[in-house]
Order: structure tokens, then sequence, then C-alpha cells
């Protein structure tokens, strides 16, 4: 093994391209409308034929009849598909439960067949010209409802450790509670979009806006019941997936790939807003009941809890779901005696699916909710409950996983508090406070620990294709999907710092399953650790084959070559070489310029069946401290500050991490704060319709909400081992920093009352939910907390 391909992963080289501050790759497309997105690519092309949906409005509903001979003979209609036309498996699901053309409706908006035709238009009016008729079954649309009627799906899973009945029965103090937390629509700015073709041969080639190209060619191939082989896909970028375009484009894109196989012509299919809000899966919302037992310091000594995710209609991603959820509610904090059924409920919806975090986020909320209340009914400041409970070094987690580096959420806890004036800000609300009968602040600090990995051990692979062609320039492929959030950029780092160029000698093609087979979706923010291996991988094997001949022309050992900044040297040689002049030189010596790379993530198994292993590579961290401002008449808030601290380790893009860190807080505080979804729960006509179905209605955080001081920085620390170029996973951690408003939201609101009050917050925390908070702080009699004897 020559020296190239033995370096260490987290070892940079100097004068490393990765680390260096520069923009997202696109960044320039992006904001002048140079770059393409999927739906950009139809109009470039001839022949187009345009999908849309017949879809049926009951929330549950079997289909009599479905008569398509009206819109058969209407102007521009090429062809109507239906269920009866798929060569293959009538399903875009893995398991079998998420038909493409149903018999039977499952949430109220379901598609159930597609007109194709020459103009949107026209496949719009054909689509509204099918006849349909139904019979409206009973329907179940809430958590509450399955849970009442036993309607559960796919796998339960009990995350245990100690005895947590016992040490809840004799904890010196206990708290229960049942928490509902609201889901959260993807909002991408573009919507799901395919675009299909066919050659000559009867090879498919989708265009699709997917997270997982190769997921979505198998579920191509096996709608088309060709193999694999047939079906190309390809991802020039997305605008924005967020998890939603995780599993939620196959079915589209089998769709357009069907009429382009039956009509032989390019079929387009992209979904307008109401479509993609009507049709899509979303964060599910969980219901929680739980129970906790403290001592007198505040520690967590006992945790129970039954955590119920809705699944919607069928089980796509929700085991993820509820399995980072489980992996999650201990968030930074030390569990001794733990008990929690993770269960998915099934409901007459959307099938809900992957969203930044999965569970995670939702299992964090519920137990900084049991923080936040043991904190206002135990009398002990909220910092310092959190603090007490940290994991100390050597500790493991209700899964039994040494939680590395624990010491470093003290840390950046210390840190943070110390750079955004924590201590002083405290004195200063109470005074404030003090002052002011109908307004009052708050302060919150909560930390983040994620774990990253899949935690299904198989998707921990990738794979990536380099080529170096004659004049030195570079061609990377990778499996990975670029979704805004900067992936590109730093699989170009990646491969210039491999290789020992500078970032301009590199280039990056879209995204195809004909480059790099078998790719895991991207999502579990795993995109940059996996591919950023394989692809340092693929370029190392190349420079293995390289080190002998420059070795030749330098007369040095191949072990003693060196490149960097372009320039080949040897160790002790008189000259060096360009990079183009051993390149030029390998040619002429019959020496391979390309190679495919592959990584695996070491160390990792999990026995689902115990609920045990070592699940994550390592663990992502950051703190948060937000302070808000409430009215006590209306419940209206405007949050004051917020300050991050998050830890990215050694950054492979600073600038790229510092924009997925905002991100993502500002999409956890819309989360949180303000994005209530509504679906028709009466008894009525439009029982199961999704209320909030447009922007006007579904309230997305903007710049009107943004912190009106917002402070955020990287936590800067020497690199981490095991993960590529000593980096740490960002994409979704930092949106769970946003829990910090919430609980700023909950300590403003029990300022209103006597110290020692319950207050219970509803999720999302709009203002009306803050307004019932301060209520229940001014209103509730003190302190049901049991104590033991
Ligand atoms: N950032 C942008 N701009 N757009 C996105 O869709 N998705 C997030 C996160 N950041 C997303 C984003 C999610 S859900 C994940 S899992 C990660 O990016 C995936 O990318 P990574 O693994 O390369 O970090
Ligand atoms: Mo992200 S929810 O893992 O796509």
């Amino acid at each position: 093994m020559s020296v190239f391909s033995s370096r260490p992963l987290s070892e940079i080289p100097a004068g490393a391209a990765a680390g260096v501050i520069m923009p997202h790759e696109s960044a320039w497309d992006h904001v002048t409308g140079k770059a393409l997105y999927t739906d950009d690519l139809p109009p470039r092309s001839a022949h187009v034929l345009y999908a849309w949906p017949a879809t049926v409005d009951a929330a549950h509903a079997r289909i009599d009849s479905l008569d398509t001979t009206r819109a058969e003979t209407m102007p521009g209609v090429v062809r109507v598909l239906t269920a009866a036309d798929v060569p293959g498996v009538n399903d875009y699901g893995d398991i079998g439960d998420e038909t493409l053309f149903p018999d039977t409706v499952q949430y109220y908006g379901q598609h159930v067949a597609w007109v194709l035709a020459d103009s949107l238009e026209e496949a719009r009016l054909a689509a509204e010209a099918i006849e349909i008729s139904a019979t409206e079954l009973p329907s179940i649309v809430t958590t509450q409802e399955a849970i009442a009627a036993g309607a559960f799906q796919g796998p339960q899973a009990t995350l245990q450790r100690g005895d947590a009945d016992a040490a809840l029965a004799s904890a010196p103090h206990r708290l229960s509670g049942e928490l509902d937390i609201q889901g959260q629509e993807h909002f991408y700015l573009e919507t799901q979009a395919s675009f299909a073709t066919i050659d000559e041969g009867g090879q498919v080639f989708v265009q699709s806006s997917t997270q997982a190209p190769s997921h979505t060619q198998e579920v191509v191939a096996r709608v088309l019941g060709v193999p694999s082989h047939r079906v190309t896909v390809q991802c020039l970028r997305m605008g924005g997936g967020f998890g939603g375009k995780e599993t939620n484009a196959n079915g589209f894109a089998a769709v357009a790939a069907l009429g382009a196989v039956l009509t032989g012509r390019p079929v387009a299919l992209r979904l307008n807003r109401t479509q993609d809000l009507t049709l899509t899966g979303k964060r599910g919302g969980f219901h929680a009941t739980w129970e906790a037992g403290f001592d007198d310091e505040g520690h967590i000594l006992a945790y129970k809890a039954v955590l119920t995710a809705d699944g919607g209609f069928s089980i796509d991603l929700s085991p993820a779901v509820v399995s980072r959820a489980l992996c999650h509610v201990d968030n930074a904090y030390y569990l001794p005696n733990v008990h929690v059924l993770g269960r998915i409920a099934r409901t007459n919806k959307t099938s809900h699916t992957a969203f930044r975090g999965f569970g995670a986020p939702s299992g964090m909320v519920v137990t900084e909710d049991i923080l936040g209340q043991a904190a206002t009914m135990l009398g002990i400041d909220q910092e310092e409950i959190r603090r007490r409970n940290f994991y100390a070094p050597g500790q493991t987690t209700p899964y039994e996983q040494v939680v590395s580096q624990a010491e470093r959420m003290n840390d950046i806890w210390a840190k943070l508090k110390e750079s955004s004036r924590y201590g002083d800000r405290q004195r200063e609300i109470a005074e404030f406070n003090a002052g002011h009968e109908h307004v009052k602040r708050a302060l919150a600090i909560t930390p983040v620990k994620f774990g990253v990995s899949f935690n299904k051990p198989f998707f921990n692979q990738a794979g990536a294709l380099v080529l170096v062609y004659k004049d030195g320039s570079v061609l990377i492929n990778h499996g990975g999907t670029e979704m805004g959030q900067g992936l590109h950029q730093k699989m170009l780092a990646v491969a210039a710092t491999a290789l020992g160029l500078p970032l301009d000698r590199v280039r990056l093609a879209p995204t195809r399953t004909d480059k790099v087979p078998n790719s895991s979706a991207t999502s579990a923010s795993t995109g940059s650790d996996l591919n950023g291996g394989a692809v340092k991988n693929a370029c190392e094997l190349i420079l293995d084959r390289l080190a002998p001949v420059a070795a030749g022309l330098l007369g040095v050992h191949p072990n003693d070559v060196r490149i960097s900044a372009g320039v080949v040297s040897g160790l002790g040689a008189a000259t060096t070489l360009t990079w183009e002049e051993l390149v030029d030189a390998a040619y002429f010596q019959r020496v391979s310029l390309s190679a495919t790379g592959y990584y695996r993530t070491e160390g990792l198994y999990f026995d689902q069946s115990t609920y045990k292993g070592n699940a994550f590579k390592y663990f992502a961290r950051g703190a948060a401290v937000a302070e808000v401002e409430v009215d006590g008449y209306t419940g209206a808030y405007t949050t004051r500050r917020v300050d991050l601290l998050h830890d990215v380790g050694s950054s492979l893009s600073p600038l790229i991490d510092l924009g997925q860190v905002e991100g993502a807080f500002v999409q956890g505080a819309g989360w949180l704060t303000q994005e209530d979804l509504r679906w028709d729960t009466s008894d009525g006509p439009t029982r199961g319709k999704l209320l909030t179905q447009s922007a006007s209605t579904y309230k997305l955080p903007s710049f009107s909400e943004l912190p009106q001081l917002f402070n955020v920085d990287l936590y800067v620390h020497p690199t981490d081992d095991g993960s590529i170029y000593g980096s740490k996973a960002v994409g979704e951690p930092p949106l769970m920093l946003a829990i910090a408003v919430r609980e700023a939201l909950r300590a403003a609101a029990a300022a209103f009352g006597e110290p020692g009050r319950p207050v219970e917050l509803a999720s999302p925390a709009t203002a009306e939910a803050v307004f019932w908070a301060v209520e229940q702080a001014r209103r509730s009699t003190p302190t049901p907390v049991l104590t033991a004897g």
C-alpha cells in the first residue's frame, strides 16, 4: 500500500482546500436564475407531455368506478394513466403499502390517475373530466383517534435501561404530562418535479428532484417491471429537500417514467404548490405521554414515556423517525433509568416522512419540556438543571453507546454563557420584569447532542467516481445530492485536498445512477461524511498509481512523493513537476487515470430487537441562548436575541456551515413557534382536508421573525478523528437549537405567575399558545409535584 491511500481520514494536509472560506459553488447561479432545476428542463426539449393528477376528495374511500372515456377525447390529451397501464408493480413504497394508482383513497385529495397532454392546462381540464364514483369509508384523522382505535402500523420499539418504574416510585419528586407536537411542512422552494425521457433502446432517463437517485431508480424499475440497468436517474440539484424528497419523489418519478415508456414522448411532472402540500408527506406530529422522577438537586432519576408518531397512511420512513426519536430522548443528558415506547399511528393523511432530524427534534422537545417544567416546579434554575444532567465522560446512552467527547458539551455551554453574557442578562431581565406587569422577558439556554450515522448500519456506505483527463483537469461524481446544503462545494474541497490541487482544477458533474450505483439517500446529515470518504478514496487510488510515475521522474521513492497546490515534489529531489506534467507522463506510460472510490463507516452496529448498539460514528453538539419578550394581554412575542455556538469539528467549508446553522435554527424556530398544520378534523364533507394549503394560511418564518440580534458562531476545535478531514456533519443538528426559543417562551409565561406554578406550552408555541400558557401561570395553583413519603 502506498502513502496516499493509507492516509488517516481526518488528517488534513498542508495547504488544503478543505476549510477555506468559499461561497456555495452555485451561489451566483442561484441568485441570478442561471441555475437549472428539474422543471427548467422540459422547455428545452421538444414534444413534451405534461402530467396532471385526477384526485378524490375524501379522507378514506373505495373507488367504485373510474371512467376516462370522456377525458381521453379532450383536446391535447395523449394518454390517461391508470392502474391497468402498470407493467410492473403498482406500488411506489418498499413494503407494498403505497399504491401508485390506488383503488382505495387513503387521504383527502389523493391522486388516483394521471392525464398526459400537450399542455398543462389541457391535462388539467381532462383530469377534471375523469368520472370517479367512490364510497366513503370510516376515517381516522388525528393521532388521538388512532390511539383510541388502536390503529398502529409497522414495528413498535422500546428503549430501555435500568428500572424506570422502580426509580419512579422511589424518586423524591415526580412529574407527569402529555404533549402534542405538531408536524411541519417542508415548504422547499422547488416543488416535487420529474422529467422522463426514453431513448431508441428503451432506456429510461429520469431527471428528478430527488434526495435518493438510487432509490428513485429502484422504484421506477419496479413499477416498469424492468431491471435497474434500464433506468438512469439524475438529480441536477434540488431547490430544497429537507427530507421531503427522500422518498416522496419516487412515486412522481415513476408516473413520469411510465408516461414516457407508454407514449415514447418526454413527460414532465411538476406539482404546483397546492398539489405539493396536499399530496406529499410532512414531518408527522408526535403525541407524548411522560412521567419523570427527580432528586432534590434536579437530577433525572427516572424517565418513562410513550411516543406516538403520526405516520399518515403508510409506513414510509416512520420507523426511522421513531428510532431517531428514541435515540435522542436523552439529548445531552444521562438517563439512568429509562423506558420509552415508540410506535406509529396510522391515520388518513399523507404519509409522513423524513424532515430534518427525523424524530430526534420531537424526542428532544419532550425531554426539554420535562426539564423546563421541572425547573419551574422544583425551583431550580433552567440553566442549572440542564447542566447538572449533562453526560459525564465515560457514561453511556440508554442504547449503551459510550458518549464520546462528553466534555465538549460543558465547554460549549461555558463558552456560550460567556459570549452571550448569560448571567448578567438574567439579572437585567429580572429587573426588567420587576418593573413591568404586562410584559415579561426571559432567557433560556438549551443543548443539542445529535448522533451522526444512519440508524440502519447498511446505509452507511457511499461511492464516487473520479476522472483525471490528459490535460490534468479533474471531474468528480459522487452518490450524494445537492439540495442547497453545499455538499457539492464540500466534495470539490475534499477532491482538491486529497489530490493536492487548487479548487479550480476540479469540476463536479450532476449526481447520476449510471456513474455511482447503489447510493444511499443524502440524508441523516451523512452526505459529506459518506461521500467525502468515497471521493477521498477514489482520489487516493489514483495518486497511488501516479506516485511511482512521479518517483521515476523525480528520482525518489514513491512514498516520498508529495503533491501540494498542483506542484509535485519529492523529498530531497532537486526539481519539481507540475500536476499536468505528471498526468501527461502517466498517460503515456499507460497508467489508469480514473477510479471509483468507496467508503463504509467503521464501527457501527445496532440491534433493533434489544435497541442497543453503537448507533453513531460520533455526536454533533451545540447550544443556544434565546431571549424573548411576551405581551401578557395577547401572548404576542418577539425574539430579542439569539446566540448559537455549534460544533462542526474542523469545518470543510466554514461559510456553508454557518449558513446551515442559521438556516436550520430558523427552520426549527418556525416549526416550534409559527408553522401550524391544520387538518379538518370535523365530520363535515371536507373531513381530512389539509386546511393550511398555501403560504397564506401556513405561516413560514421570514426576515421579520428573525431574532433582532442573531449571533452565530462555530465552535473552534481541533479535528475530530474518524470523519472526513476532521469535520462534523451540520445539516440537521442545529435545527434543534431552536428549542431554546420555546423554553424561553415558557420561562417568560412563567414570569407572569408566582414561582413554582406549572407552565405547559403547546407546540407550536404560537401567540395563542403562549397566551394560554400565561393564563395558566397566572391562575393555576402552585406545584402539584408528587413528593414521595
Ligand atoms: N440545507 C438546504 N439549504 N436545503 C436542504 O434541503 N436539507 C437538510 C440539511 N440542510 C437541506 C439543508 C437535511 S434534512 C439534511 S439530512 C442535510 O442537509 C443533508 O445534507 P448533508 O448530509 O450533505 O448535510
Ligand atoms: Mo434529512 S431529514 O435526513 O433529509
